[in-house]
């Protein structure tokens, strides 16, 4: 069950919108009769439908100009070890990008990454094609400045409400940035972005507050999720991995969160690609669907 714990908000798990409103499904939809279309017709259709997807969005509010300026407050007020997502070790992160096999020569990006320690381990573990990206430059600039200047990290200064993918990653990697979004058009905009900029048989890793999880984060609302809730979300995606977890803030307080891990592609791929495979014990919290 979606909880929504923002002031009024249509949380994804609205079964009807409001009149005008373009919901996930219709993305969804959209996004499905696009992948069915030749090549050639993709491009009319993508700029038909980005045009509608816009025109039904709430125009740029207040709330995103002010992002950037309420994120680089929490990340040099607290530094990046007191704010409350701080984690010493990404843990989850890597178990599930391990159980998604991810190639280490495969383009990862991190988005909302801030200066989360994610890119400083999957460099450790040898992967080659990295990029962050995050709408504070403070955040940034910590990650950046941790990192050997030898090491080449794309670090993209962007707001996933306005960024235009450039090119297609393997893996799409969100914890607890997905869950700041409370309405449903910038939900289908997330959505939209993500499938954009994965490949066709790209993987993706999001995580948010659980249900019962805390209901603002950051001092900003947040949507909750359970993890059918995620899995509803993708739509043409085979989930592999879904999994609770019991962050441990700062200050000692436990906030829950939902993670979910998913290839885009069909469930027969998936077990074919699995077969013979082992990723090593698992966590005892984790929920095997493949
Ligand atoms: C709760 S923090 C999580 C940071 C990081 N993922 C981690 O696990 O440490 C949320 C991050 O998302 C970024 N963020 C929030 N809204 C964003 C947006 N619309 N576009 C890009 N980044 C955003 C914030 O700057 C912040 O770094």
């Amino acid at each position: 069950m979606l909880t929504p714990a923002c002031p009024a908000p249509r949380c994804s798990a609205d079964r009807s919108e409001a009149p005008g409103e373009l919901t996930v499904r219709t993305i969804e939809r959209r996004w499905r009769t696009r992948k069915a279309m030749p090549e050639g017709r993709r491009h009319m259709a993508d700029r038909s439908s980005t045009a509608q997807t816009l025109d039904a969005m709430p125009s740029r509010s207040a709330d995103v100009d002010k992002q950037p300026q309420h994120w680089d407050r929490r990340y040099s007020g607290a530094g990046a070890t007191g704010v409350s997502w701080y984690q010493p070790e990404p843990a989850m992160s890597l178990t599930l990008i391990d159980r998604l096999r991810v190639a280490k020569e495969a383009p990862v990006i991190d988005v909302g990454g801030g200066a989360s320690l994610l890119v400083d381990r999957l460099v450790g573990r040898g992967y080659t094609d990295l990029t962050v990206l995050d709408v504070s430059s403070t955040a940034l600039e910590i990650a950046r400045r941790r990192l050997d200047d030898t090491v080449h990290v794309r670090w993209l200064h962007e707001n996933l409400m306005t960024w235009e993918p450039q090119r297609r990653y393997a893996l799409w990697h969100d914890r607890a940035v997905f869950h700041f979004l409370t309405n449903a058009g910038e939900r289908a905009r997330y959505l939209t972005t993500m499938r954009h900029a994965l490949s066709d048989s790209g993987s993706v890793i999001i995580a948010t507050f659980a249900s019962d999880g805390p209901e603002r984060c950051s001092g900003l609302p947040v949507a909750r999720y359970d993890a059918a809730d995620l899995e509803r979300l993708l739509d043409g995606f085979t989930v592999v991995e879904s999994s609770r977890e019991e962050h441990v803030t700062p200050d000692g307080t436990v906030q829950p969160f939902t993670w979910v891990a998913a290839h885009r592609l069909p469930v027969a791929e998936v077990r074919a690609a699995a077969q013979g495979s082992s990723t090593g014990p698992r966590p005892p919290a984790f929920r095997k669907l493949i």
